[in-house]
């Protein structure tokens, strides 16, 4: 059947999407699979029952595309798609939520506080309740757009007006001062850990599509208990917010040796240079092979 590779879309990360959505759209094709770009900023959704549609491999990140939104609007349609569901879609993209539910399923993930828009917040209190030093992150955002790090008052302050000025709901996370790890999923299931290293002050937007100076560890260099123990809580946290298929769990090695699970994602980057391809790749995989597993998935 013919495949509509769903990639652009109007959220704050379109430029990674399109660059993801590119890559699958050519490795679909490149093993002749009839698959075509659709960009649902610019046609409607009716366009795809009207150009025989049957399937959608969804590459939209952020809001409006991976975060349940189009997969209700795709289900309204009859139409199949990769990834999770409505729900897990939704919970997964929301950061707090993702939080909750950690918690809530014995997960360890860092202390942290909410602020809404238009609250009173007490910047120095808040501060003081978390260490003294906190990243703050818009709830529903991806690639580390509208993140902060604080660790006084006034920066706080400037931090939550960055995060508002991308949603109304912010985390105020304890800083975790430790290594960054991912672990893909693929069938629900985990692939081998990846590691990244930045001279920056964390994984942030420049050093995760623009800087050269980031290293990719994999399998990350993590003794086979943590492996392990890090790979479970991220089959666990996948599950605990409803998501399935195919995504990633972005997780933190803190300095008293715990890991810490950061948030799931639900459609993450699939440039040829990203993470999931990665450790795709590490497990066995090609690029080509990881596209095809995931579309089989669409139902
Ligand atoms: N939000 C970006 C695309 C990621 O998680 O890879
Ligand atoms: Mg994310």
């Amino acid at each position: 059947g013919k495949v509509a590779v769903m990639f652009g879309g109007t959220s704050a990360e379109r430029e990674v999407s399109l660059k993801s959505g590119a890559a699958v759209l050519k490795a679909l094709q490149a093993q002749g699979i009839d698959a075509h770009a659709f960009d649902p900023k610019d046609q409607p959704l009716s366009a795809l029952e009207a150009q025989a549609f049957d399937r959608v491999f969804i590459v939209l990140h952020g809001r409006g595309g991976e975060d349940g939104t189009m997969q209700g609007a795709l289900q309204l349609h009859d139409m199949p798609y990769t990834g999770s569901g409505v729900l897990g879609s939704a919970l997964a993209m929301d950061k707090i939520r993702c939080k909750f539910l950690f918690s809530a399923h014995g997960l360890p993930t860092a202390p942290f506080r909410v602020a809404q828009k238009g609250d009173d917040i007490d910047y120095a209190a808040m501060l003081a309740q978390l260490n003294g030093k906190v990243m703050v992150k818009p709830a529903n955002e991806g690639s580390s757009i509208g993140m902060s790090a604080a660790s006084t008052a006034a920066e706080l302050e400037q931090a939550l007006a960055l995060a508002f000025e991308y949603d109304d709901a912010v985390l105020v996370e304890q800083w975790i001062n430790g290594r960054e790890f991912t672990v893909s999923m693929l069938d629900g299931q985990a692939l081998p850990v990846i590691e990244m290293r930045t001279p920056r002050a964390f994984y942030d937007y420049e050093a995760k599509y623009q800087s050269n100076s980031t290293e990719y560890l994999c399998p990350a260099p993590i003794s086979a208990e943590q492996t392990a123990s890090l790979q479970q809580s991220a089959m666990a946290a996948f599950k605990a917010v409803g998501a399935s298929g195919w995504g990633r769990v972005d997780a933190m090695l803190d300095s008293d040796g715990q890991f810490r699970l950061l948030e799931v994602n639900t459609v993450p980057g699939m440039t040829e240079k990203s993470l999931v391809p990665m450790a795709a790749r590490a497990a066995g995989y090609s690029f080509e092979q990881l596209v095809a597993k995931i579309l089989e998935q669409a139902l």
